[in-house]
């Protein structure tokens, strides 16, 4: 009798899903024959045993689909609400997948989908995962798909701000998605030559930012353009929440543990950063600032063609390495090529901005603020 595998997409959705499930399916029925049934919003329909046939039918057109066919969720099977109350449905989940005879799971998702998978790969369960998250957050893998079309998203967003910024000789802010990290401000601001790109890694000054700006203004530039991440923060802001969460910490307190204390403290500030910032700035520099918060239009439509092919490579390789039997791990990427990972080790931290990455060399060198 013909295997089977199931397929669930877990975290926030991001272009590329749908080329990656249609990558695996197509790969098992090409090659094995191999049956792939797909579970409704992540985890959680994993733990409802509510699934669907992945047949060819299924998985025609949605190469090009935003979004994933499946549904998505950020539940996490061991902390999963049900009925008002908070329950573990580990064991459900194990037995749902032996009741379905899954040769194997196929988790799509990001840094806390690879946290759920290690989980369930604990309890019993063979799984593989695939990086996906338009943050481009996951450690062990240089890239994830989602990331190079929230990135072009965003570009073009910049690029199409230009126009208002130089008409009116405005300062335009830009605020990207980078909840904790960066990357997609810092690419998007360098791709579509922000003047200013600031990042939850280096919390800004806003009088140097006014500096800058002034700066540009007395070399005849009328206009500065701002990229954003949303989880950045002022430099007293973070110094502050710094000393509060610290000041129950052990010294030797890991530093994305502090770092994501800090980001779930500057929560509260979520899409109100940039406002706070454009009230500064317009006091400090007596020009006008504008706020575009690009949020969820980051996420959607159809993927990129890297994108598309990334997801396609990914699926393909997680096939290969379910039917050696090499579970437990992360298909990630690694140059041009694709590489096993083990989960145990995508879940230690996320993928900072190293302050000497090549990106942020070329900004500085470049002249570009980035607050610090
Ligand atoms: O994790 C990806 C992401 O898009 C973050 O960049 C963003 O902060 C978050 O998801 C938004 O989550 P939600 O879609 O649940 O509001």
């Amino acid at each position: 009798m013909a295997e089977t595998y199931g397929i669930l997409t877990s975290g926030g959705d991001t272009p590329g899903l749908n080329a990656a499930i249609r990558s695996i399916g197509k790969t098992l029925m090409h090659l094995s024959g191999a049956k792939l049934i797909g579970f409704n919003d992540g985890f959680r329909g994993l733990a409802e045993n509510r699934f669907c046939t992945l047949g060819d039918r299924e998985l025609s057109g949605i190469l090009i689909r935003g979004g994933t066919i499946l549904g998505s969720s950020r539940d996490k099977p061991h902390r999963m609400p049900v009925n008002g109350e908070i329950v573990d449905m580990t064991d459900v989940i194990v037995e749902n997948c032996r009741k379905n005879q899954l040769t194997g799971l196929f988790c799509l998702g990001g840094g806390g989908t690879q946290k759920n998978a290690l989980r369930l790969a604990k309890a019993g369960i063979n799984v593989i995962t695939l990086p996906k998250t338009i943050d481009n957050d996951i450690i062990e893998t240089d890239t994830s798909f989602g990331f190079d079309t929230a990135l072009g998203i965003a570009t073009e967003a910049i690029d199409r701000l230009h126009s208002t910024a130089h008409s009116h000789h405005r300062i335009i802010i830009v605020e990207t998605m980078g909840h904790n990290v960066g990357w997609l401000a810092l690419g998007a601001g360098l791709a579509g030559g922000a003047d200013v790109i600031l990042l939850p890694e280096i919390p800004y000054s806003e009088k140097k930012i006014a500096e800058a700006i002034e700066k540009r203004r007395s070399m005849g530039k009328r206009f500065s353009i701002v990229a954003i991440a949303e989880g950045s923060m002022p430099i007293e802001r973070y110094r502050k929440f710094r000393r509060e969460v610290t000041a129950d910490l052990q010294p030797d307190t890991p530093k994305g543990v502090i770092a994501k204390l800090i980001a779930v403290r500057n929560d509260e500030y979520r899409n109100r950063n940039s406002a706070v910032l454009a009230e500064s700035l317009e006091k400090i520099t007596g020009k006008e600032a504008r706020v575009t918060i690009l949020g969820h239009l980051q996420r959607g439509g159809s993927p990129s063609a890297y994108d598309r092919n990334l997801a396609t490579h990914l699926g393909s390789r997680a096939v290969q390495e379910a039917f050696a039997g090499n579970w437990e791990k992360m298909i990630a990427v690694r140059g041009s090529s694709l590489k096993p990972v083990s989960l145990e080790k995508t879940v230690r931290d996320k993928k900072y901005i190293p302050h000497n990455h090549p990106w942020i060399i070329s900004a500085k060198n470049m002249g570009i603020t980035l607050g610090d």
